[in-house]
């Protein structure tokens, strides 16, 4: 299971110092939260920052697109992402647009609300990389879990096996200490937070997010 940090809860003068320590810490994967200010009611960052984070390290990053007309921007963002994701709630063609974002040589995602059923991404189940279940409704880091959400990744699961499909499942929004175990009780392959990993002090808090997920992990049974 993969740990993947939010950097919207880091300290963004300190940005390069907040990382350093997430990357020493253990955590797998970078997750940029790209928000437009018109999909969601906020405005975070975008191409200069993901770029520059490149430059900088060389860990995998997630571009989590919250933004309107995604399918206008792939081509930046591929160029420094090893995964970008944009929301089926986005309007736009999402099939065609996953398809450009394979085509750029990178795993495609598939972002879905709380509000959205996995029903709806059935049919294109067999042509994304990466389902990115929220349990929040997307623009801030901090909010409180929508706990009913977690059940979509039981379902992407029994879908995966069932149609022997490859799809990595993430989830994202409001894990916290408290609800960690649950979480993992769902089985997701990827775990991204903000708040849970920025807020105090970085490396206890991943410490503290792994150990809950190997204790789970082997309380369930799961490999
Ligand atoms: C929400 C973002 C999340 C958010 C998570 O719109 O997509 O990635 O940063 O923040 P926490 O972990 O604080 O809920
Ligand atoms: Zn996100």
């Amino acid at each position: 299971m993969k740990i993947s940090a939010s950097i919207l809860s880091a300290d963004l003068l300190n940005l390069e110092r907040d990382l350093k320590e997430a990357i020493d810490g253990g955590i797998d994967l970078i997750h940029l939260d790209v928000m437009d200010g018109h999909f969601v009611p906020n405005l975070t960052f975008g191409i200069p920052v993901g770029k520059s984070v490149r430059k900088r390290f060389d860990i995998p990053i997630e571009s989590h697109l919250m933004i309107s007309n995604p399918d206008r921007y792939i081509e930046e963002y591929s160029s420094f992402s090893e995964y970008v994701t944009i929301h089926w709630e986005s309007a736009v063609q999402v099939s065609r647009v996953l398809q450009k974002i394979k085509e750029k040589g990178i795993k495609a995602g598939v972002a879905i609300n709380p509000s959205t059923e996995v029903d709806s991404i059935e049919g294109i189940l067999d042509r994304v990389d990466y389902v990115l279940v929220m349990t929040v409704n997307p623009g801030f880091s901090g909010q409180k879990m929508i706990k009913d959400a977690l059940g979509k990744i039981d379902i992407l699961r029994g879908i995966r096996e069932k149609q022997n499909l490859n799809f990595e499942i993430g989830v994202d929004g409001g894990i916290n200490r408290d609800n960690i175990k649950e979480v993992i009780t769902h089985g997701p392959d990827i775990i991204v937070s903000a708040s849970a990993i920025f807020n105090g002090k970085i490396k206890e808090n991943i410490n503290f997010l792994r150990n809950a997920m190997s204790v789970s992990v082997n309380g369930s049974g799961n490999s």
